[in-house]
């Protein structure tokens, strides 16, 4: 059986989520993150009836972004697989929203799986990791302000609040009183991370930006589109590439270029 997910399910869930080593914040086994899914997006749990009573064998989440119902996580247990339960958890996810989208891992079944509803494989994104660089002659022009909520001028404000909770900084770049970007930068110790970045400028200069309001040398990791000059500019400074997912939509759903940083769960 297919339902909603309830705060009582979370442990179930986080187990779930474990098991595919997703252990980090904004991941299954985070509460926050969880409340977050829950209250901006749908929370779903698949169930199967045992001797001792039901049980969670499989969650999935959405919330909204770009118009479309984006797929933050689809996990079921390996022995429950091909059972159907992961494309039924999909399909409430979606429900009757046309445009959908998700950042497809490289599991052999997740792109069939999201294929069955309608989206296609555009663009993969990269997971990118290496050290700070300041690159004066790509900034000069711009200006990085530590900005509140409140002041926050991109757009998904609900990840604005959710990130500063873990003490992220919120950056425009630019004027501050007409900024050209906007991002997202959480760190833990001397390693951070550039969770979600838009700018109508050019991306090469928006990332060198933050990286000028960083501490030089410290580690960065991002995730960041193929096609952007951000790409470009990290493979330029000799950025590892972790991972990739695949950038999955239905026909519909546009991706503006101003999308510099996406991420992988939350878009
Ligand atoms: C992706 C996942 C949720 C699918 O769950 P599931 O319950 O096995 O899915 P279903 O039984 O509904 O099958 C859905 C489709 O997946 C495909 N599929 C299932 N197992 C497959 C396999 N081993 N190889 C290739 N395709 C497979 C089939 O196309 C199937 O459609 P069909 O029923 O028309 O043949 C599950 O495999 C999983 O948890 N994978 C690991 C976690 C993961 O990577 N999740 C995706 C995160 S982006």
């Amino acid at each position: 059986m297919i339902r909603s997910a309830t705060p009582a399910d979370f442990d179930a869930i986080a187990a779930i989520a474990a098991v595919y080593g997703f252990d980090e914040p904004d991941s299954g086994v985070d509460v926050a993150y969880l409340h977050l899914v829950m209250r901006t997006g749908r929370l779903a749990v698949a169930e199967v009836r045992t001797e001792v009573g039901p049980v969670v064998v499989g969650f999935g989440g959405t919330v909204d972004s770009f118009g479309a119902a984006m797929v933050t996580d689809l996990f079921v247990l390996e022995q429950f697989h091909g059972r159907g339960l992961g494309g039924r958890l999909l399909q409430h996810l979606v429900g009757d929203r046309s445009q959908r989208m998700t950042f497809s891992s490289n599991h052999p079944a997740a792109l069939p799986t999201y294929q069955r509803l309608g989206m296609q494989p555009r663009w993969r994104l990269r997971y990118l990791r290496g050290g700070i660089r300041h690159l004066q002659h790509r900034v000069d022009v711009v200006e990085v302000v530590d900005v509140s909520p409140e002041m926050w001028a991109g757009s998904r404000r609900e990840l604005a609040h959710h990130w500063r909770r873990r003490d992220a900084r919120l950056l425009h770049i630019g004027d501050a009183l007409d900024p050209t970007g906007t991002a997202i930068v959480t760190h833990d110790d001397r390693s951070w991370t550039l969770q979600r970045m838009e700018t109508r400028g050019d991306h090469a200069t928006a990332m060198a930006s933050v990286m000028a309001a960083l501490p030089e040398r410290d580690a960065l990791t991002t995730f960041v589109p193929a096609w952007s000059h951000a790409a470009t500019l990290l493979d330029d400074l000799d950025f590892e590439e972790l991972d990739h997912d695949v950038c999955c939509t239905t026909a519909d759903v546009v991706i503006p270029s101003t999308a510099v940083v996406l991420h992988p769960a939350l878009a």
